[in-house]
């Protein structure tokens, strides 16, 4: 049996139904507490779920399923260390990344958090070095540009920060993140860059990915045929990995490597060396802010009672749309430009984490698990794809993020950004009745197209600014909504063997290419190497 048997989930069955013909309208005009009810602060965030397809009974059946699952033991087993990701055999601790100096945190008898605490001041070091211009580069210049290479966890946080972040960066530095092994990405990227003036962080937890090898090479020879010296390449290039021998391999010096640990999860280590180039870009004060922000949110889910804990009910909340109701995908839709790569930093939070369709015992899941997370910022994705959420025939819950103090304030803008947020939410649930659109004079055959359906579910969330502490809040919030919808579906959410076959099957193809022998595949892939070979062949 791959889950304990749970009376909770028999229960939610039963009440799905219910839940897909709920009219929000009657729910709130019903009980004017509702908006109460089912909204709280906490953290400085205020969450509003009242517009979820929920009533009280379907929250407390969530909540019992929270404990039927034993979430608050498997949270403790993660805070403490214990080897939670069990088909790598592996601790989850990014949590004791930010947790403070004086904490104590064991795997294998080790207490992790002193070298926690020394790896920060080292990136600390650096980056004073770097920002004040102490660090020279090989010719004695001092570093103006910043250019992170990395994949996957080692790209989509240092760039989402970056991004979410700016306001707070050096704005006499230029940063740049290159992550495609598609030679466009770091050609561009270098492109009006002086190589005296620029220094390339490497960032790879396993220092062996295909394409931030491929792409570390390439810069490495940018800017040898620059400087003419092959010695520059110590004041040019510092790695972020726990691979300290690959390191060394390559030609980085290990003095100037920033090390990290098996227990942080690729896509959860935003906060960790991997987060270098966020400290040079921000500062090391403004880093520990972001920290604190994370460990805030960490207590918070760690001791809150769900029913008060906000990324517990959103993973609740994710567990109701995706086993019971078959939603399949979730929106983020952040009302701050800043935020502009935040959705896609959360695909992989996300997508890797809880895209799994076996339990931790090897058997087969018999219902949807993770939901495809997708989005853009507001306002322009609703004159994109919102119709689809107004009108579409698919069941869509959204993430609605807002600030109420912009960073840059200007005229009414603002305000305007503001009112749209929130109208969004308030459309999407309550729409417009064929009566309503009927007393506006609309032609009757038009009707039907003018009419929105309504009920259709969002959480809203709202913070005073974006603000370091506040971005690490907000990212800490959604790791531990996904470890809650881990728990209770019993998936491993901190492993990705999903990934494998692919690099595997390209390493293969990559050497037929280059051989020329007759490939030896279906006769679709072989069809399509040929005619590759052909057309690059071509004048
Ligand atoms: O694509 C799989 C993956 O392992 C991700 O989980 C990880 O974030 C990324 O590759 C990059 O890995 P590394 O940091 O080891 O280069």
């Amino acid at each position: 049996m791959q889950t304990a048997p749970s009376s909770a989930r028999a229960v939610l069955t039963r009440l799905a139904d219910r839940a897909r013909s709920m009219n929000l309208r009657t729910e709130f005009s019903g009980d004017p507490r509702r908006a109460n009810k089912f909204s709280f602060e906490a953290v400085d965030i205020a969450f509003d779920f009242s517009k979820h397809l929920i009533d009280e009974e379907i929250l407390g059946a969530l909540v019992a399923l929270a404990d039927e699952s034993n979430l608050r033991g498997r949270t403790e087993e993660m805070f403490s260390g214990q080897k939670i990701n069990i088909t790598e055999n592996r601790a989850v601790l990014h949590t004791a990344l930010r947790a403070p100096k004086n904490a104590e945190i064991f795997v294998d008898g080790e207490n992790v958090v002193p070298g926690v605490h020394q790896v920060l001041d080292q990136m600390s070091a650096f980056a004073n070095r770097v920002r004040s211009g102490e660090w020279r580069g090989h010719t004695g210049k001092a570093i103006k540009n910043v250019v992170n290479i990395g994949i996957g966890g080692s790209d989509l946080g240092p760039v989402m920060a970056y991004e979410a972040l700016r306001f707070f960066s050096r704005r006499d530095m230029t940063f740049r993140f290159v992550s495609n092994i598609d030679a466009t990405d770091f050609a561009e990227a270098t492109l009006d860059l002086n190589p005296e003036e620029t220094i390339f962080i490497v960032s790879s937890k396993t220092f062996t990915t295909l394409e931030t090898l491929t792409n570390a090479h390439s810069a490495r020879e940018w800017l040898i045929e620059a400087l003419q010296d092959e010695s520059a390449v110590s004041k040019h290039f510092v790695a972020v990995s726990t691979n300290a021998e690959e390191v060394a391999k390559f030609g980085i010096d290990t003095a100037n490597m920033f090390g990290f640990w098996d227990w942080v999860g690729g896509r959860y280590s935003m906060e960790s060396a991997i987060g270098l180039s966020t400290m040079l870009a921000i500062g090391p004060e403004n880093f520990r802010e972001m920290l604190a922000g994370f460990h805030e949110m960490d207590e918070h889910f760690r001791t809150a009672p769900w029913r008060q804990n906000i990324p517990a009910l959103m993973g609740l909340l994710g567990v109701w749309y995706s086993q019971f109701l078959g939603a399949e995908t979730c929106a983020v839709l952040p009302y701050e430009q800043f935020l502009k790569r935040f959705p896609a930093y959360l695909q992989q939070l996300t997508m890797e984490s809880n895209g799994k369709r076996v339990h931790l015992d090897g058997t087969v899941v018999d219902h949807q698990t993770g939901a495809i997370y997708w989005g853009e910022p507001g306002t322009n994705g609703q004159h994109s794809f919102y119709q689809l959420l107004h009108q579409g025939t698919k069941l869509i819950p959204c993430d609605f993020i807002a600030f109420a103090k912009p960073l840059h304030p200007l005229g009414q803008h603002h305000d305007y950004l503001i009112a749209n947020v929130i109208a969004q939410s308030e459309a999407l649930a309550f729409g417009k009745t064929a009566e309503e659109v009927r007393a506006e004079g609309v032609k009757e055959n038009l009707i039907p197209h003018r009419t929105f359906p309504g009920n259709r579910p969002s959480s809203t969330f709202l913070l005073e600014q974006l603000t370091p502490r506040n971005l690490g809040k907000l990212v800490a919030m959604y790791e531990h909504s996904v470890f809650t919808q881990g728990v209770i579906w019993n998936i491993d959410s901190f492993d990705q063997w999903g990934v494998e076959l692919g690099k595997v099957l390209a390493k293969r193809i990559i050497g037929e290419l280059e051989s020329g022998a007759a490939p030896a595949h279906d006769a679709s892939t072989n069809a399509l190497i040929q005619k590759y070979r052909v057309w690059k062949q071509q004048p």
